[in-house]
Parts: structure tokens; sequence; C-alpha cells
């Protein structure tokens, strides 16, 4: 039987660490039939060592999604591997310590706006540098923690979040009528180098792990995985602007 992705070709930004929700996002993909090419940040090297641990690896492309220069260069960059794109995953997020577990009221402006805009603002830049890629429609998938409440030590980042949501929809007001579909995936806690680096995320975790009708691991970063192929999948062609929540059913319990 053919993968669910087969002959998709994804561009999946985000991985860092073998357990970056990138990662097992692109394996999961991998193993459905797709073809990957990832995204890097920073610690390049690195994120090419762990791009081997791919079922059948992957080239890796720089960029930081703040980086004008970057962006402009990505379309040329995806192309030196694949002709095109069917879907993109946006699995970035990124909060200066004072907007994460610090007292909330303290935050300055200054770091704010940095976690807004790597955060946020950004899933709308990699949507325009990936859009010249796109001709054929898509999909663009981001990463969500459910951000309709307040939770313990989220603080700035849950302000991101939100602001994602909203990006979310709007992207696809404007993307649907070149058949892109832009939604995001609100996943319950995952043990990555990200959720471990918010000081105070275990009560969170404790609680998920506690309450979540179908169960949650931490460590499992599977379901999240799959959840992301369905939407970059032809399986959900009529949904955008969505948030789908992969969180063992914990958003729908009350105490
Ligand atoms: N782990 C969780 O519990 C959880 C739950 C829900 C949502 N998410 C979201 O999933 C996404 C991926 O996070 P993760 O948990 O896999 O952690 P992670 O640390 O593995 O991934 C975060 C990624 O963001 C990248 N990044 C940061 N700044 C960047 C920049 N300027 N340009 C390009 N890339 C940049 C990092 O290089 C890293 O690869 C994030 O949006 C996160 O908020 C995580």
């Amino acid at each position: 039987m053919p993968g669910l992705l087969e002959g998709k070709r994804l561009l999946i930004t985000g991985v860092i660490t073998d357990s970056s929700i990138a990662f097992h996002a692109a394996k999961a993909a991998q193993e459905q039939g797709a073809t990957v090419v990832l995204t890097g940040y920073g610690r390049m090297s690195l994120v090419t060592r762990i791009a081997k641990r791919l079922p059948h690896g992957a080239p890796v492309i720089e960029l930081d999604v703040t980086n004008a220069d970057d962006l402009a260069a990505l379309p040329d960059r995806v192309r030196e591997h694949v002709d095109g794109l069917d879907g993109v995953l946006h699995s970035i997020a990124f909060g200066p310590p004072t907007t994460l577990g610090a007292p909330f009221l303290d935050a300055p402006w200054e770091d704010v706006a940095t976690a807004i805009q790597v955060s946020a603002f950004s899933l709308k830049s990699l949507a325009n540098a990936c859009l010249p890629l796109m001709g054929e429609g898509g999909s663009i998938v981001g990463m969500d923690f459910d951000a309709r409440i307040a939770w313990p030590a989220y603080n700035w980042m849950g302000v991101a979040k939100s602001a994602l949501e909203s990006v979310t929809r709007y992207l696809a007001r404007d993307l649907g009528p070149r058949k892109i579909r832009v939604n995001l995936v609100a996943a319950g806690p995952v043990r990555t180098m990200a959720a471990k680096s918010i000081p105070g995320f275990s009560t969170i975790e404790d609680t998920w792990t506690e309450r979540a009708p179908l169960g949650w691991d931490l460590t499992d970063a599977t379901p999240v995985a799959r959840s992301i192929c369905a939407l970059l999948s032809d399986w959900l062609p009529a949904t955008t602007g969505s948030m789908v929540w992969v969180d063992g059913g914990m958003h729908a319990t009350g105490m």
C-alpha cells in the first residue's frame, strides 16, 4: 500500500535534537513516502548529524527565520534538492528567559518582541518565503500549545502562541485561494530541548499525565508526528485555519 505522503515534497524546520517534534515528524513523513528537506538554525553541524539518523537522511538548509537574507535565499536553496513543495512544517519557538517562568509582570518589551517575532510572526515569514515553491497548493502546519487559557510558567510564550493562532487564521484566509491550507497542531507536553528550558513546566507535565483521558506519555512524540503527517497529507483537504488538539483529550476535561 502506498504511504500517506507518497510523492510529497516537504520542508521541515525545527530539528535540533532527536527529541525535537520536527525530527519525529520528519521520520514519520519519510516512513510514509515523503521526500524531506530540513532547515536548521544556529548549530548546523549538530542538525546535520541528527539528520543522518532519519531513515533516509535529509539535506539541511540554514534558516534563521528572523533573517531576511536567509528567507530570500530559501527558495533557491530548496530547489537544489526538490523542484517544489507540497508541505511545510513550522516547528519553531523561542523566548528569552524573562518571558518564560520568570514573573509575568517583569518581562521587558524587547524580550517579548523577540518571543513573538520568532514564535508567531515567523509563520508568516516562512509561508511567504515558501510561496514561490507552492504553485500547486499544499499544506502549512505550525506547532501550538493551546493558548486559550493562562498556564503556569508559560507566560509570554502563551501570548506568542495566541498570536500564532491568529496568524494561522489570517494566513488561511489569504492563502486559501491559492489552495494552500494553514493549520496548527496543539500538542500536549513533550520532553524536548525547548520544553526542558521552561522553568516550572513540570507542573503542566504532571497534570497532563494524571488527567488526559487517553493518557499521555511525555517522552513519546509519535502521536504528534503522525497528526502533523495527516495534516500534511491529502486527507484533510477542506481543513484550514484550524487547530487540531493532539493532547490525549486534555483540553476537553474540567477539574
Ligand atoms: N515540547 C512541547 O511540549 C511542545 C508542546 C506544544 C507545542 N510545542 C511547539 O513545538 C515546536 C517545536 O518545539 P520542540 O518542543 O520540538 O523543541 P525543540 O527545542 O526541539 O525545537 C525548537 C526549534 O526552534 C528552532 N528555532 C529557534 N529560534 C529559531 C530561529 N530564529 N530560526 C529558526 N529556527 C529557530 C530551534 O533551532 C529548534 O530547532 C515549537 O513551536 C514549540 O512551541 C512544543
